[in-house]
């Protein structure tokens, strides 16, 4: 049995996993990103690991192709360069220290571009010719689809959308700039608002007193369906700006569907509701009620899917 490996590096964890051509991963695990001084340890760690992947009830197989999804992925020269959230800076060889490690062919794309291939192949988008899904995790990714291709522009690099101003003079972002979306709407950005409404407000909330490297998109989803003022607003606001986003990237490319993926999107309608709203307010009325906001309905990790299908050349 022919399979690929398939690799989403996010800015917290790495996953990767054995994927056959139907979309279904076999084996997988995952690491921290964080832990390591140089991109080759990490590399090092990660090859090892991957080749440690053992199938249950399955000898005989053989790996074909190596897929990689990453941050600030540079589509056209395969490196990582100036990543907002990884500690490593200037541009990283990934696709060339895998294809060392492993002696094949090695694909590497933009980690966003990755859940948008998986999205299209396996997941919600099957006969869209244009949509786009954004990844809300550490940072804010995002692939665009246009006439059924993935934009990757001028040089590779088409798609950081979460690296548009969304508030001038805003918070500061990792990549060294003020108010880029990614600072509030993602699920770095939401934990970013509720620490400003705990200090902005002195009522009661279960989230008062969780360290911020403890909070989650879950602890504060539940924290909303208990009714917690803190939780909701920070919903509320999280879509707003991310609402009036969409508004602005719809004027320019007319998608039939935004699919949201990633940690924050597992809020699914806490955020859905008033991003949709939001974005609808801004629509010039030509698009009103014609673009579908909805969760991703990729089954699995679409980062790892859709890097392996690179590997089956099914994009
Ligand atoms: C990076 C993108 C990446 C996104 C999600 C952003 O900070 O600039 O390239 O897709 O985070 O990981
Ligand atoms: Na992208
Ligand atoms: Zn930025």
């Amino acid at each position: 049995k022919e399979l690929a490996v398939g690799i989403d590096i996010g800015g917290t964890h790495t996953v990767f996993g054995l994927v056959d051509k139907l979309g279904n991963c076999l084996a997988q695990n995952r690491m921290y990103t964080k832990d390591f001084d140089t991109f080759s340890d990490f590399i090092s760690t990660l090859s090892a690991k991957i080749k440690a992947l053992e199938i249950p009830n399955q000898a005989n197989y053989k790996v074909i192709g190596i897929g990689v999804g990453a941050p600030n992925a540079d589509y056209i020269n395969q490196t990582i360069e100036n990543a907002s959230n990884l500690s490593w800076e200037g541009i990283l060889p990934l696709g060339d220290l895998l294809r060392k490690k492993f002696g094949l062919p090695v694909k590497v794309t933009n980690d966003a571009n990755a859940s948008a291939m998986a999205e299209m192949i396996y997941g919600g988008a099957i006969g869209m010719k244009n949509f786009m899904v954004l990844t809300l995790g550490t940072g804010l990714g995002s692939g665009i689809v246009v006439n059924n291709e993935i934009v990757y522009g001028h040089s590779g690099f088409a798609g950081e959308f979460g690296h548009i101003i969304a508030r001038p003079d805003g918070r500061q972002c990792g990549c060294g700039r003020f108010g880029c979306l990614e600072t509030y709407a993602s699920a770095t950005g939401i934990k970013r608002t509720v620490s400003k409404l705990l200090a902005k407000y002195s009522f009661k909330s279960e989230l008062r007193g969780i360290p911020f490297d403890r909070m989650s998109a879950k602890k504060l989803a539940d924290a909303a369906y208990h009714g917690d003022e803190i939780a909701l607003e920070s919903f509320e606001y999280t879509g707003k700006i991310l609402g009036i986003a969409l508004a602005n990237v719809v004027a320019i490319n007319n998608p039939e569907a935004i699919f949201l993926a990633g940690g924050l999107s597992k809020a699914g309608d806490l955020l859905l509701k008033p991003t949709q709203y939001h974005m609808e307010e801004n629509l010039l009325s030509v698009y009103k009620g014609k673009t579908v906001l909805k969760v991703t309905s990729v089954n699995g990790n679409s980062g790892i899917l859709g890097s392996a299908a690179m590997i089956w050349n099914l994009v």
